[in-house]
């Protein structure tokens, strides 16, 4: 279990996906067959880290309580926090810094999805790293969409930029940022961009430039995936639902993870099953209880 605690970012304004998110917050929004949120909460959960601040808007967070409570059904410590207006990822470590008391954190955004077998290994790697930052870069064929990182060779990163009209090269960064316990403070240094925002990228551009950022690029056979549009939503889901049908298993399922870790054993993972047994999410966690699969 690591000291280092999570942060999910769950707010924003979802306007990209309007009319579905006028009432409803996209991180509750479906992926196939759990909520949006379940997938950075699974990863965070895989990279070891049990506990966990969930950022929301002051209207969503009693429904994300509902749906998440203490998060003890999922081995882990769950807190809320709200941020009032959606001015900034890097607000975030502002908003935790009591929380943080001074750890070293793992901020996800709670509309981004990462699977893969070499997962694991990355994220844990990423927070063993006592000093500096870890970031991880993704090859994408629209760069221009994200932070885009550029390389002097394979590991070295010597620029990042936040949606650049021209990329200086193909690898996006993921919204999954392992900081030591300075970030809060140097949250606090950051000027909002032209869009009123305090950017992420400012952020990480601070640790680059006390040459303390390391980039790493997540392996070919990982997927990641953000879904903050109907064509992106879409896709997530088909993604998940073809992984889960072809293979007779889930993925990303919190409870599942916590379990693996030996966070909840196999009789807790029975009881937590029971409720949902009528579903094909509930059944496999009673399968996995069982130690069938
Ligand atoms: O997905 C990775 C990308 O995320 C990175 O490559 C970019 O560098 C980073 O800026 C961010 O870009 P996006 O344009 O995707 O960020 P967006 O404004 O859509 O926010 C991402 C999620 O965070 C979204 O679910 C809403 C939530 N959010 C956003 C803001 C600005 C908040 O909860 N609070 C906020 O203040």
């Amino acid at each position: 279990m690591s000291k280092r605690k999570g942060i999910i970012l769950a707010g924003g304004s979802g306007t990209r996906l309007y009319p579905i998110t006028l009432a409803v917050s996209k991180q509750l929004m479906p992926i196939y067959d759990k909520p949006m949120i379940y997938y950075p909460l699974s990863t965070l959960i895989q990279a070891g880290i049990s506990e966990i601040m969930v950022i929301t808007t002051p209207i969503d967070m009693p429904m994300f309580r509902n749906l998440l409570g203490d998060g003890s059904r999922f081995g882990v410590k769950l807190s809320y926090a709200v941020q009032p207006k959606p001015e900034g990822l890097a607000q975030a470590l502002i908003i935790a810094e009591d929380f943080l008391a001074g750890q070293a954190s793992a901020l996800i955004l709670g509309d981004n999805l990462f699977h893969g077998a070499e997962l694991t290994r990355d994220l844990l790697a990423a927070g063993e790293k006592i000093e500096g930052a870890t970031i991880f870069a993704y090859q994408v064929n629209n760069p221009h969409r994200y932070g885009v990182v550029e390389f002097n060779g394979h590991d070295t990163a010597i620029s990042i930029e936040e949606k650049p009209e021209n990329p200086k090269s193909s690898f996006a960064v993921t919204g999954l940022y392992f900081y030591d316990e300075h970030a809060p403070t140097y949250a606090q240094s950051i000027t909002p961009s032209e869009r009123g925002e305090l950017e992420i990228t400012d952020l990480n551009k601070i640790y680059l430039g006390k040459g303390n950022l390391s980039v790493k690029r997540l392996h070919s056979g990982t997927t990641w995936l953000d879904t903050g549009t109907p064509d992106s939503m879409m896709q997530a889901a088909q993604f998940v639902q073809v992984l889960e049908r072809r293979q007779g298993i889930r993925i990303s399922c919190p409870e599942a993870a916590a379990f693996k870790q030996g966070w909840i054993s196999a009789s807790e993972l029975k009881k937590l099953a029971a409720p949902l047994e009528k579903s094909g999410y509930g059944k496999y966690l009673l399968q996995l209880a069982a130690h069938e699969i």
